[in-house]
């Protein structure tokens, strides 16, 4: 039997990954402020997302979630999260189009802002100083000040959430996400990529059903799936005192809800039996990802999905598997098997990204889209072979016409990394690069869809 669960009995376990914030009064000022702000989601949206992610685990909807490794303050603006967002809206009508499943959109986004680390401290001509581990505990900054947690950043962090979450949900049912206004999401600097042409054929084609629809008596106006879309947040829940201030009893059922975001996932650091990540999540009714890397053992897996989901409710749990390219094939098919045998409903999620960073010669990390491709090819190349469903997808990306993966149609070179190098953390695709992977990902995705159709 359990123990009994409470939004703080986290603290009873082992907390890695977290800040030790050196003015405890500070701190604890902050978090009785967070805990009298408003939640910055209801647990009723957080129900529909899961009820989505069952659609998902059973092979009837597809999975987009994305958005930037780190949200930073500096970045912060309108343009930014629009961007984001409209290239989120391109991949998933990509998607949806080439596949004909409804896909479900989850963005890295709206408090995405806490880093987990490989190492505590970084050393730079040979000063040691904490490293960074995102906006909402430390600057960036490599000076003293800079790196000194600081509590106060939680509510910084909160209201940034609260404004884009806001600017999301005013696209989201105002009449951004529109399906008539397709053409519109195409952003100029696409224009010399391949895919940006095939983008607005496929918009074209778009167009001309609305068009019959309509004639037919089917709008925006009679239809408002056509005029609009949900839209879901999520992010890394890593910085437990800011999870546990927003953490909300429900009132419709009594069960207790993490408000900061719809969906929360465990990082591959922080997800090891006894984890106070793992106590902390355990008790939320929130759809939950997991990241499950190469050292995952399916034992440990399955220890994890009945702490998680002991009630095997479908949607509950995700799980996003990040081996790299070159590991997936041999890694994941015992994860997969032993879920299958357990009998667990998981929604299968490929995060092609955290398995795939090299350094290039010049120091900066990046990511090669070769490699992101080929991990992508053998998460469904295993799920086709093992009679699982692939998914969905994790990615880092951007809306900005940043350089910091390599490769892609509009092929950037090692050389070409500095010209727009902004990340606060991982580097991202950009709106381009996103664009070509989600017409490369519906291509496999039909295959195997086309063999699960012949199959049933
Ligand atoms: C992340 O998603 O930003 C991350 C740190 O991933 P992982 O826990 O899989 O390394
Ligand atoms: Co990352």
């Amino acid at each position: 039997m359990a123990a009994k669960w409470t939004p703080d009995s986290w603290r009873g376990h082992k907390g890695i990954q977290m800040p030790a914030y050196r003015d405890a009064q500070a701190l604890a000022a902050v978090e009785a402020q967070l805990g009298q702000f408003p939640p910055l989601v209801f647990a009723g949206e957080a129900r529909n997302l899961k009820a989505e992610l069952a659609k998902v685990a059973s092979g009837d909807a597809f999975l987009l979630q994305g958005g930037d490794c780190a949200e930073s303050f500096a970045e912060f603006h309108p343009d930014n999260i629009r961007d984001t967002f409209r290239v989120l809206l391109q991949m998933a009508v990509v998607l949806t189009f080439a596949s004909k499943l409804p896909v479900v959109k989850v963005g890295r986004m709206a408090g995405q802002f806490a880093k987990p680390r490989s190492a505590d401290t970084e050393v730079i001509g040979g000063v040691e100083l904490p490293s960074y581990r995102g906006d909402n505990v430390n600057d960036i900054a490599f000076t003293k000040e800079g790196r000194e947690p600081d509590p106060q950043r939680m509510v910084q962090a909160y209201n940034q959430s609260a404004a884009t979450l806001n600017l999301v949900r005013a696209f989201s049912t105002g009449g951004y996400a529109s399906l008539d206004r397709v053409h519109g999401w195409m952003l100029d600097f696409m224009g010399r990529s391949p895919w940006a042409a095939k983008f607005e054929q496929m918009a074209d084609q778009i167009g001309q059903a609305l068009d019959f629809m309509r004639a037919c008596g089917l709008s925006a106006e009679t239809v408002p799936q056509l005029g609009g879309t949900s839209f879901y947040t999520s992010h890394e829940s890593l910085l437990l005192p800011f999870e546990q201030a927003l953490t909300r009893r429900d009132s419709l059922t009594g069960d207790w809800y993490d408000t900061s975001a719809h969906m929360l996932w465990i990082g591959d650091r922080t997800r090891f039996d006894g984890s106070a990540h793992v106590e902390y999540l355990r008790g939320i009714g929130n759809p939950i990802g997991l990241k499950c890397g190469p050292s995952l053992e399916p034992d440990a897996l399955l220890r994890l999905l009945d702490t998680l989901n002991p009630a095997r409710e479908a949607g509950r749990i995700t799980l996003i598997t990040r081996y790299g390219h070159d590991k997936i094939e041999a890694g994941l098919p015992k994860l997969v098997r032993a879920v299958m045998r357990e009998g667990h409903p998981v929604v299968w999620s490929c995060d092609p990204m955290h398995g795939n960073v090299v350094k290039a010669a010049n120091g900066y990390k990046t990511r090669p889209f070769d490699r992101i491709l080929a991990e992508v090819r053998g998460f469904f190349a295993v799920h086709r072979a093992e009679g699982s469903f692939g998914g969905g997808i994790h990615a880092e990306m951007t809306g900005q016409n940043v350089t910091e993966c390599t490769g892609g149609a509009i092929a950037i070179t090692d050389e070409g990394l500095a010209d727009r190098y902004h990340t606060h953390c991982d580097p991202r695709l950009n709106a381009a690069q996103s664009l070509e992977l989600a017409f490369l990902l519906a291509e496999m995705l039909n295959e195997e869809l086309k063999e699960r159709r012949a199959a049933a």
